[in-house]
């Protein structure tokens, strides 16, 4: 079954313009026990078990021809293990060699290097966990940028799916720890760099960062970024978390208006309930959906300088507006579709995109799966979720360095590159964010992106609890699962007083 083929991990189609000096494979040697030519009908598992009398043996395929292409042109570059194409000359290798590669190989601690030759100028593994089609979409235009600037490295896309970095952050800690990182990976600007012990493990790049976008950087950006006295990631965008996303056609035909307020919000959500319609997707497979949504109304009762008291600990969790805000998150809850815990965050927007729900709170990446999907301001909107007017939920993506990154000059060229206004453009325009610096040409932008920049210019800038800008670590982790629980049983008082908790027991020192 092609199913078989849905990992934990999606490597994709990243491949520079090879150079036939490519230097043997990542396991030695090149040896084909026998060619085959990819006829219709054909899929990777289906040819591991009759060749190697494995179905799983499929990654030892993949990795033995891209090695073999690397020396010989005629074989086939797979990049993708679910895709071949009917024609593709692949370089089956003996039994003990496919043995021998998947004893080293697991795609699920993100060692895809292996899978790919190691040519003369070096790979370099991007880690992240943008593996949604406008994530992907987006990282994709910088490999490309990256590809023409420096060809002969080779672009591994190291993305470990699962929204929000599920899945990805444990197991890029554990590369860190085990010696075997990325070259660079995916971080927030913000706490979350603590988790990752960067004295011991990351390069402090506050050079990179001054001498590229350092003139340039929003303040409210800037200021995020050190930690310990050194900076560890370079910012690449400005993602806005708390945005309200309407399928128009939904609303209209339904006579309809978008809400700006909860009382709004219940308004339009009862009418649709009313006629079977789901008023408000929402996700809850990536672990982080509930987390933002709550956040996302938090900031609607606490406002911009409760929101900052409630991070900075001057402000109390036991305050009336997270009680107000956890009983009316409960209430939007009871408009949401019942499989949310099933779906994704992408799942979820999907349904917005395809008319099956009206709405749905999401950061504006979601943007960038409308734009995947083809749709344009007639079909849809973003606008800042009720009751958020003037507030921004900020969210940076950026990379960081580890100290033991394997290709240190092709990593290097990396944080220059994404720190270029060229790069950030094209980045943006994809990924539905913003650039990280203020000099950006948004003309070419489309609707919701133009409104995010000129908002984030007179909005109150705050940066996520949920992604890991506003609180450390183990207090978000405490804070995920205080709200995922609540969402199964609706307890105000109870998860009210375990975030008074888990405030006292990050060092909040709150009055
Ligand atoms: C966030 C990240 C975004 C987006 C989202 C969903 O943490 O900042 O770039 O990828 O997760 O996966």
């Amino acid at each position: 079954m092609k199913t078989k083929f849905v990992y934990v991990l999606l490597v994709v189609a990243l491949m520079l313009a090879l150079t036939p000096v490519a230097s043997a494979a990542p396991n030695g040697a090149t040896t084909c026990d026998q060619d085959y030519t990819v006829t219709a009908g054909d899929w990777l598992s289906k040819l591991s078990d009759k060749f190697l009398g494995n179905v799983k043996a499929y990654f030892a395929i993949m990795a033995q021809t891209n090695y073999k292409n690397a020396e010989d042109s005629s074989y086939a570059k797979v990049t993708n293990p679910d895709v071949l194409e009917v024609g593709q000359k692949l370089c089956i290798p003996s039994k003990a060699d496919a043995e021998a590669f998947l004893a080293k190989f697991d795609p699920n601690k993100g060692n895809i290097d292996l899978l790919f030759a190691k040519p003369a100028a070096g790979q370099l593994l991007v880690g992240n966990w943008w593996t949604s089609g406008g994530e992907f979409a987006g990282i994709n235009g910088v490999y490309e940028l990256y590809k023409k600037a420096h060809p002969g490295v080779e672009v591994v896309h190291g993305g470990i799916a699962g929204g929000g970095g599920v899945n990805f952050k444990a197991a890029n800690l554990t590369k860190l720890q085990g010696g075997d990182p990325f070259d660079v990976f995916m971080l927030h600007a913000g706490a979350e760099v603590e988790q990752y012990d960067p004295a011991k493990y990351l390069t402090p790049v506050e050079a990179i960062v001054e001498k590229t976008q350092g003139s340039v950087m929003p303040e409210d950006l800037k200021k995020l970024l050190t930690y310990e006295g050194h900076i560890y990631t370079v910012p690449m965008n400005i993602h806005r978390g708390n945005v309200l996303w309407v399928n128009k056609k939904v609303l209209a035909d339904n006579g309809l208006k978008t809400p700006t307020t909860w009382d709004e919000f219940f308004t339009v959500a009862e009418a649709l309930k009313g006629k079977g319609i789901v008023p408000l997707s929402h996700g809850g497979a990536n672990g982080f959906e509930a987390a933002q949504t709550f956040e996302v109304v938090l900031m609607s009762y606490a406002g911009a300088d409760g929101m900052a008291g409630l991070t900075g600990g001057t402000k109390s969790w036991s305050s009336p507006e997270v009680t107000q805000a956890l009983e009316t998150y409960k209430k939007v809850l009871t408009y949401t579709n019942a499989d949310r815990n099933a779906l994704s965050w992408d799942q979820a927007t999907k349904l917005v995109i395809e008319g099956k729900a009206a709405m749905n709170i999401m950061g504006d990446w979601a943007n960038g799966e409308f734009k995947v999907a083809g749709k344009t301001d007639a079909d849809y909107e973003g606008v800042p979720a009720p009751g958020n007017k003037g507030m921004f939920m900020l969210v940076s993506d950026g990379f960081a360095m580890p100290l033991q990154a394997p290709n240190k000059a092709n990593a290097e060229a990396w944080l220059e590159m994404i720190a270029t206004k060229e790069a950030q453009e094209t980045f943006n325009i994809n990924k539905g964010s913003i650039c990280s610096r203020t000099d950006c040409d948004y003309s070419a932008f489309d609707t919701y992106l133009k409104s995010s920049a000129a908002d984030f210019k007179v909005s109150r800038v705050l940066p996520t609890i949920t992604h890991g800008s506003a609180i450390v670590p183990s207090w978000q982790a405490a804070y995920y699962d205080i709200i995922k629980l609540f969402e199964a049983n609706g307890d105000v008082a109870a998860a009210q007083a375990a975030l008074v908790q888990a405030a006292k027991d990050a060092g909040a020192a709150t009055p």
